[in-house]
């Protein structure tokens, strides 16, 4: 039996100072011991194109390798122009071909959104959810979190408030157990409210 499922998170956005960055960062430091979190680069993948179907980049092997390995995704998302960026968007279409051979199928998923904005990426948000719909991936309906005024969740040391904290912590506790319906010949330990942090 492996001590933790291994849970891939994509985040949105490229930036340096990402705050969504920051929040995967925080979800993998939040997660009970019942998971592994590993926040994946998207930023170096080509745009996708279909004639690559045929001969795929390397990069696209690998990300395409890495997701089948995976027991669940997390997506962390910006909201680009009322949807999600185009780096999450060409991940999701690089993992869903060739045709047929999509490596989202199945794997229980999660969406968290995080913006500077009161409307916290809700368009992001379920643009993301709309293709997740589409490439077959069990998405967890509840909690839904978006989180607004996201730029106010770390001081500048980088420390997450309380009130982050609490929301983050309900998600991926949620997630643990949403996960764990998928996973009956993993033998998820039950330790749902079991933070690494607590
Ligand atoms: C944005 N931003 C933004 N915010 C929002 O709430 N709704 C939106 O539709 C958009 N649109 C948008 C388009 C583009 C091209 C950029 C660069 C930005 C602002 C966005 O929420 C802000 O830059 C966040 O800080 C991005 O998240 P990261 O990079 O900090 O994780």
């Amino acid at each position: 039996m492996r001590d933790a499922l291994d849970i891939a998170v994509l985040v949105g956005s490229l930036r340096k100072d990402s705050i969504n960055k920051k929040v995967a960062a925080q979800l993998a430091a939040l997660a009970p011991r019942a998971l592994s979190l590993d926040v994946l680069d998207i930023g170096h993948l080509e745009l996708y194109n279909q004639d690559y179907d045929l001969a795929s980049p390397p990069s696209y092997t690998a990300f395409r390798r890495r997701i089948a390995a995976a027991d669940g995704i997390i997506f962390v998302t910006p909201e680009h122009n009322r949807s999600m960026p185009a780096a999450m968007k060409n991940a999701l279409d690089i993992g869903s071909r060739p045709f047929g051979q999509s490596v989202w199928d199945k794997k229980p998923g999660a969406v968290i959104s995080a913006s500077p904005s009161l409307q916290g990426g809700f368009g992001a948000n379920h643009h993301l959810r709309q293709s997740l719909c589409c490439l077959n991936v069990y998405c967890m309906a509840n909690p839904e979190v978006y989180l607004s005024q996201a730029d106010r969740l770390f001081s500048e040391a980088g420390d997450l408030s309380e009130q982050g904290r609490l929301r983050l912590s309900a998600f991926i506790d949620s997630y643990v157990r949403w996960i764990g319906q998928f996973a009956a010949d993993q033998a998820v330990p039950r330790q749902g409210g079991d933070s690494a942090s607590a």
